[in-house]
């Protein structure tokens, strides 16, 4: 078994703290949001699992179908000797890079969710015994520092995440990235791209429920952590298609007018029937808006691949 090391750039109470001030904004803004980062307890990091097999959510089975692929000419394009990955959650399709970076001295896997890191990490350490495995408890919006790894760096982040970044946030985002890379290190995005409403809505309110069940697990979070008193059966699941900012919203409609008391932040939250409270963004990508941003930050796009129906695209980015 190779080495497999778990730390965190956050000791845990900085987490609790950073918890408590989203909540307390959140809770009292007009309109009521959550950042998605808080779905992803042990539970909520299970529930994004079953998610991903859904008949219903095809960006997984899209962006592995391009990492099948692709991951060869990834692979040579990027020569990397350390994998970094953010928001890396089970690192299922990260398995075919993996695979195909034989340079590959060490994987460095970024996450806010302990258990899904350790689980991921402890085993690709024991599969792979001449990788070097340095799994990170951190919020990547939040000013990472990476562990000193041999370069060239690949630094991929998949699964359409970084929709979930509002567009200033996405700035400051892909900026913070390439801060991080070094002349010759490269990043691969996967972004999930603009199509047909009702894929994109089904692939967010699936039949089975397991998608609104993720979407209330942030309410059983702040039960927990901050001893509030939500009832997430007093909250319907929403999500719609924002066709003018090109994006899904998930929601929590409260059925009914109620107060909601968040003791730890001595706060009593009023919601009137009807009441949404928003939880995620997931904005969908055209390929000229992704080399935009890119560009903008500093990235300097050489490789754009799309699955075969077009859905899903990964983008492979040079450090300028
Ligand atoms: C949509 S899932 C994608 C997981 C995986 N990369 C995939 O493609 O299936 C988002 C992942 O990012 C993590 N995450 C969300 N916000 C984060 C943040 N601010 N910092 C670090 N990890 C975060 C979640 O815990 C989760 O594992």
């Amino acid at each position: 078994m190779s080495p497999f090391r778990l730390s965190r750039t956050l000791p845990g109470d900085a987490m609790e703290a950073a918890l408590r001030a989203d909540v307390l904004e959140g809770l009292t803004g007009t309109p009521k949001t959550l950042p998605p980062k808080w779905f992803y307890d042990a539970r909520g990091s299970e529930l994004f699992e079953r998610i991903t097999e859904l008949p219903e959510y095809y960006p997984t089975r899209a962006e592995r179908e391009i990492l099948a692929d692709r991951a060869g000419e990834i692979a040579a394009a990027a020569g990397a000797r350390t994998l970094v990955e953010l928001g890396s959650g089970s690192s299922e399709k990260t398995r075919y890079l993996l695979d195909a970076l034989t340079g590959l001295r060490a994987y460095v896997p970024v996450d806010v969710s302990e258990s899904a890191l350790t689980l991921a990490g402890r085993a690709l350490a024991a599969e792979r015994p001449e990788l070097r495995v340095h799994a990170l408890i951190a919020d990547f919006t939040a000013g990472l520092t990476l562990p000193d790894t041999p370069g060239p760096r690949l630094l991929v982040f998949l699964g359409g995440t970084i929709g979930n970044l509002l567009p200033a946030e996405r700035a400051a985002f892909l900026s913070s990235v390439r801060a991080l890379l070094s002349p010759g290190d490269a990043l691969l995005l996967g972004t999930d791209l603009v199509k047909d409403e009702e894929v994109l809505v089904r692939a967010y309110d699936d039949a089975a429920g397991v998608t609104a069940a993720f979407n209330k697990n942030v309410l059983t979070v702040i039960n927990r952590e901050l001893g509030a008193d939500f009832d997430p059966a007093a909250f319907d699941h929403v999500a719609l298609w924002d066709a003018r900012r090109e994006w899904i919203e998930m929601r929590l409609r409260s059925r009914t007018a109620q107060t909601v008391k968040v003791p730890a932040l001595g706060l009593a939250v009023d919601f009137a029937a009807g009441e949404e409270l928003r939880t995620e963004v997931s904005a969908k990508f055209r390929e000229a808006g992704v080399r935009g941003e890119l560009s903008a930050a500093g990235l300097e796009p050489a490789r754009w691949w799309t699955d075969g129906a077009g859905r899903f695209a990964l983008s492979l980015s040079v450090a300028r």
